[in-house]
């Protein structure tokens, strides 16, 4: 790995994990099934959801959250979803996997979807929004919410930065139709690839468990667990898919979970020191975080002017920060949506994500920000007049 100050470097606590994959490999069930049911009840435990499915990934959960909820609401091919154009693809192919429209709303000064820019792309055809908690910071999510169940609306949660998340004492996904975490490598709550989708309807919780196992309606460890001459016995429902999850990566979670909040306590004080030692320099600007709430604080981000130029800088003094995200219209998949959301732009011009992570000291941080302010306040004060948010 590249020496110096990186985006992310996960922290697994090695022996903890090693002690719960054993238990996999002595019981010889690695699968679907054993360890995945555990870390659903615990993550229901946790976080107070009432349901709660263990999956290969975030991405797999998106795809189930839009499949079933058409099903489920009689959707059409060509209904329309509103989304962020601020996000990783996950989040919108999963709209395109169920032939349906996404229609980009542009985003707020949280980078999260700006609940006017939704109110005004509301269509006949409206089925959804899907609203990404950017970073883990619930930007207007409440307005979106009253705004969706105002218009009969259903409201998806691409909680990927969320796991830890509080909004007035509930965890982030209490109040949406469906949440959706990541629980891949370098998120909050790392394990190698997996993800959780939380429905809040029962019935939902209970069909999403076959398809995400090919629509089969009883698993093998259920089977296994059955007894009786015709325990094999199975049927199969609908065309499903490979997307649970497995017990290695649920090892792999349970530990995680023993330490999120501990880890996301960690992450908000470097968050601060971040604040701190960035406060008044001209031209970076930071993404402001909401008030009432306790953000997982997945990313760290500021607003910069010339930000390529900036990055390579901050490369040159071995600080490797990273980029979240390119405005998904300006990739070919989605460029017929190109220029409706110029927040977004520019904000995907400019954003930098700082490093973030458990390794980090407070002397990284403060030398992260110093370095920061030194190359910002060094660049041609021409370019540099008004800072980013004057960008067109
Ligand atoms: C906003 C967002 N949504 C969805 C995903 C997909 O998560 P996963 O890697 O678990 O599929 C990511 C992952 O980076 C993400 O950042």
């Amino acid at each position: 790995m590249t020496e110096g100050l990186q985006l992310f470097v996960p922290t697994f606590r090695v022996d903890e994990v090693l002690a719960e994959i054993r238990e996999c490999l002595e019981k010889g069930w690695t699968g679907l099934g054993y360890k995945t049911v555990e870390i659903e009840s615990r993550w229901r435990e946790y976080s107070g959801l009432p349901h709660a499915h263990f999956l290969n990934s975030a991405s797999s959960g998106l795809h189930l959250a839009v499949r079933l909820l058409k099903d489920s609401e009689g959707w059409r091919d060509g209904d329309e979803v509103i989304t962020t154009p601020l996000t990783f693809v996950s989040t919108n192919h999963a709209i395109l996997y169920e032939r349906l429209r996404p229609v980009f709303a542009d985003v707020d000064e949280h980078l999260c979807l700006d609940p006017a820019s939704v109110a005004a792309r509301m269509s006949p055809r409206t089925r959804a929004v899907m609203f990404v908690g950017f970073g883990g910071s619930p930007g207007r999510y409440a307005q979106v919410r009253a705004l969706c169940r105002e218009r009969g609306v259903k409201l998806i949660l691409d909680a990927a930065h969320m796991a830890g998340t509080w909004l007035g004492g509930r965890h982030a996904g209490a109040d949406a139709d469906v949440a959706v975490f990541s629980f891949q490598a370098v998120k909050n709550l790392p394990t190698a690839d997996s993800g959780m989708i939380c429905f809040a309807d029962a019935r939902l919780d209970e069909e999403v468990r076959k398809w995400s196992w090919m629509g089969i309606n009883k698993d093998t460890y259920a089977r296994t667990l059955s007894s009786g001459a015709y325990k094999w016995l199975y049927d199969v429902e609908q065309i499903g898919f490979k997307y649970h999850g497995n017990s290695i990566m649920a090892a792999m979670a349970l530990v995680g979970l023993r330490y999120l909040e501990q880890d996301n306590a960690f992450r908000r004080r470097l968050c601060d020191r971040y604040d701190e030692g960035l406060a008044g320099a001209r031209g970076i600007e930071r993404v402001p975080v909401v008030d009432g709430c306790v953000p997982s604080r997945h990313l760290y981000q500021v607003l910069v002017d010339r930000r390529d130029e900036t990055m390579v800088l901050l490369n040159q003094n071995g600080i490797f920060p990273g980029v979240h995200y390119r405005d998904n219209t300006l990739y070919r998949m989605y460029a017929d949506a190109a220029g409706t959301c110029p927040r977004a732009r520019t904000a995907s011009e400019s954003l930098i994500s700082l490093p973030l992570h458990l390794r980090l000291t407070d002397t990284d941080v403060d030398r992260v920000a110093a370095t920061l302010r030194r190359i910002v306040s060094e660049a041609p004060s021409g370019l540099r007049e008004g800072g980013p948010s004057s960008a067109p």
